[in-house]
């Protein structure tokens, strides 16, 4: 299955089924530090060679989301998904939307695509949407709810759903979700058409990569949606990736904040058939900023205690697993700091501050 940047809980039902993945990202999008406006862009020459060299029956369909989670939150733009579209057209193969961030996507498109600067939220994205056969969304992003969502306009992709429906869902009316939830996920799905509301997310985090960019602390450039993300190969270069950066500098930075931040590298990737570790292309730590959840004060917060963190970052040390699930580990699975550096590290941090914060 082609894709822009693999997903963890799509590559694992794609492997749970027996299929592969290929990542068709374009040369720049792994420069973590750039100006590349839409690095989730799809390389077309790329999908191309791929079908070619699998042929149309082994592809079921190319899946672009929106926006590349693990690769910070990085859009593509609709002249890409336009191309991707004409793509599929000439073989004949679905293309399948993941939604999940498709309204701040929309945002930076209209930002930086000059082609949709006079266009409102709505026609943008009702063109996305309107380039797929089957979107689908995680509500929890999309519209600030609970559950998701499988939309299309294909009365065939439609009924050959319809019989799975009950079978992993509920009744095809509610879909297991209830009418409450549902009218909520509706306000949030128009809150995708008010720039002034979907503008937020991607305001804050711009902000707080500019102000961590210029503070030296190594971040992903250019600001992208779903959250602020920091290149914790960087910031943590003294440890190896086997001992998992990422997942290290959020341990670190919740020891001295209390805040929670997410890994994104080689703990959210799996092993091979020889168990070793697949290293992730990028370490990352993501502080996700969802709208109308935070203050711009608590942004803050983070930025200063993310600076001391940059200056004590060689007390911060690595991870091991205690526990691992054979399946998607980083959701329920253990570690264990692989020395007594989160005590060193506190006690630095009482050192400096006391018991005043
Ligand atoms: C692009 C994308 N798709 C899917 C998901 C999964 O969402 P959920 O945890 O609601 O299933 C995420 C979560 O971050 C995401 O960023």
């Amino acid at each position: 299955m082609p894709t822009n940047y693999h997903f963890t809980t799509t590559l694992a039902h794609v492997m749970e089924r027996g299929g592969v993945i290929e990542e068709l990202y374009h040369d720049r999008a792994l420069v973590l530090h750039s100006d590349h406006p839409f690095k989730g862009n799809m390389d077309i020459d790329k999908l191309e060679a791929c079908i070619q060299r699998h042929g149309v029956d082994k592809i079921p369909f190319v899946r672009m989301e929106a926006s590349t989670n693990l690769i910070g939150g990085q859009p593509f733009s609709i002249r890409n998904l336009m191309d991707v579209r004409a793509v599929c057209d000439k073989y004949g193969i679905m293309l399948v939307l993941d939604a999940s961030l498709l309204g701040e996507n929309a945002f930076l498109v209209k930002q930086r695509e000059d082609a949709w600067k006079e266009n409102t939220m709505g026609d943008i994205l009702r063109t996305m949407t309107g380039l797929a056969d089957l979107v689908y969304f995680s509500a929890r992003k999309l519209s600030s709810s609970r559950g998701g969502g499988i939309c299309t306009n294909r009365r065939d992709i439609y009924t050959k759903m319809e019989a799975l429906i009950p079978l992993f869902e509920g009744f095809l009316t509610y879909g297991g979700i209830s009418v409450r939830e549902i009218e909520a996920m509706a306000v949030g799905l128009y809150e995708t058409l008010d720039e002034t509301m979907i503008s937020q997310s991607p305001t804050f985090i711009k902000y707080m990569v500019e102000q961590l960019d210029a503070a030296g602390i190594p971040v992903i450039t250019p600001p992208g949606v779903l959250g602020c993300h920091i290149d914790a190969g960087k910031f943590c270069e003294h440890i190896p990736q086997a001992e998992y950066p990422a997942g290290a500098l959020a341990a670190a930075l919740y020891l001295i904040s209390g805040v929670r931040a997410m890994e994104r590298g080689t703990i959210s990737s799996i092993r091979d058939e020889e168990g070793n570790d697949v290293l992730a292309d990028a370490e990352l730590l993501r502080l996700a900023v969802p709208r109308r959840v935070f203050t711009l004060s608590q942004v803050n917060y983070v930025i200063d205690r993310l600076q001391w963190l940059w200056d004590n970052r060689e007390l911060i040390g690595g991870l091991k697993f205690t526990y691992e699930p054979p399946v998607l580990r980083f959701f329920m699975g253990g570690l264990a700091p692989t020395s007594d550096w989160p005590d060193r590290l506190v006690s630095k941090f009482r050192k400096d501050f006391g018991d005043s914060l």
